[in-house]
């Protein structure tokens, strides 16, 4: 990769870790930069960030040799990617109201890039309400975030979310926005979520799907590069950095989106899509006063797995199912590829505590064989499962038609 990248190191004491990110994004083949705060370098060195990136660190917004050099608005444009790592909490702030008095938040103004986030700090700074509402502004400004963790803090005995995220997750989220990878140039499309069938404006049937395995695969597929999709029922998460998220809310609006975004190489279909709509949605609120209850009677919704796998010229080379099964999982899952026309189905065996938690245990199911995965958590699943995804669509093209 000829990518550059711009580190913009913030003073936290998670800066030492970005001397370890300085290495992993050189790894990947990317050129870097640092750009350091005058508190970053009470926690690391220009010196060592230097020896790292094997150029000079620049730090100084008035430095006539530094700004002559190359200066703020040659950083801000000579990169293809700006990632903040540590980001404190104060460049947050800055960055979310276009202060612009040192040479980060200089840069983070003048760029018109695409920016990555890392944040670091105390929990309670982290959860403080101007830290959350300059979070939200950032994310409505366009910027990714990658983290915070959680997990222990710096300060002896202190747990809680604001943990920088670890230098490999950094630079795969990097690597997502720079769109390169094995997947680079393919085009996915992940659903996720429940899908809500209003009953009337204010009802509706829906589902408690949380959405996590879907952008998990969707944040994977990116980090291998691929250009995105993701197509979500209502869910409290994020849009993973470098992913195009489209929200939905009824199975019709999931299917209409999931079709506007072919042609496709691989279409990963996760969403819990619900069965049945109301018949009719009313158009007014249904009133109690009325005589009886109201009966709602059902209609089926269409299946948006089964209408992307027909066979056809737009099919997308590669079609997966998810299943949740509870006994005789492959078996139920071989009969489901048959009956939709997918290529590959992933059966949750929910027998267990599976369901809403952080892990699950899959069986891969292939039209030529099964591989039980150990239980692990949803992120590796979703990682193992990119992997599989990269190493088919880069062997040799198989026709169906
Ligand atoms: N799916 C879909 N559109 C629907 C229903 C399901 O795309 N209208 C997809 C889901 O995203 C998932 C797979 O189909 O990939 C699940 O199939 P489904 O028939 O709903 O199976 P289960 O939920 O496992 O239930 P059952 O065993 O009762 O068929």
């Amino acid at each position: 990769m000829s990518k550059r990248v711009l580190l913009v190191i913030g003073g936290g004491i998670a800066a030492y870790k970005s001397l370890d990110l300085i290495r992993r994004l050189k790894e990947t083949g990317a050129a870097v930069r640092v750009v350091m705060t005058e508190a970053a370098q009470r926690f690391v060195t220009p010196l060592a960030a230097g020896a790292l990136v094997g150029e000079r660190v620049f730090t100084d917004l008035f430095d006539q040799t530094q700004e002559f050099d190359v200066g703020h608005i040659r950083l801000a444009r000579e990169c293809d990617l700006i990632v903040v790592a540590p980001a404190t909490a104060d460049l947050m702030a800055k960055a979310a109201n276009g202060l612009a008095n040192d040479l980060a938040s200089a840069v983070l103004l003048a760029t018109d890039k695409p920016v990555l986030m890392a944040p670091a700090m105390n929990p309670r700074m982290w959860a403080n309400a101007a830290t959350q509402r300059n979070f939200a502004r950032l994310q409505a400004d366009g910027l990714s975030f990658v983290g915070p963790n959680e997990g222990e803090m710096a300060e002896r005995g202190e747990r809680g979310v604001g943990r920088m995220a670890e230098p490999e997750e950094i630079r795969d989220a990097a690597l997502a926005l720079l769109n390169d990878g094995p997947l680079k140039g393919k085009r996915a499309l992940v659903t996720a979520g429940p899908t809500i069938e209003a009953i009337d404006p204010v009802r509706f049937l829906s589902n408690r799907s949380s959405g996590r395995q879907g952008y998990a695969i969707a944040a994977a597929l990116a980090e291998l590069g691929a250009d995105v999709t993701l197509v979500s029922g209502p869910t409290n998460l994020a849009a993973p950095p470098g992913v195009k998220r489209v929200g939905v809310e009824s199975a019709r609006e999931m299917l209409a989106a999931s079709e506007a975004a072919l042609p496709l190489d691989v279409a990963v279909m996760v969403a819990a899509v619900a069965d049945w709509r109301p018949a009719q949605a009313a158009d007014e609120k249904l009133k109690k006063d009325k005589a009886g209850l109201p009966a709602i009677s059902l209609a089926e919704n269409p299946d948006i797995l089964a209408t992307l796998s027909k066979p056809g010229k737009k099919r997308p080379k590669l079609v997966i199912g998810f299943a949740a099964e509870t006994e005789n999982v492959e078996e139920h899952a071989r009969a489901k590829i048959a009956r939709k026309g997918c290529d590959w189905i992933v059966a949750n065996d929910v027998s267990g505590d599976v369901m809403g938690g952080a892990e699950n245990q899959v069986l891969l199911i292939k039209t030529d064989g099964a591989e039980a995965w150990p239980r692990m958590a949803k992120d590796a699943v979703a990682r193992k499962l990119a992997a599989e995804i990269a190493a088919a669509l880069s062997s040799k093209p198989r026709r169906r038609s």
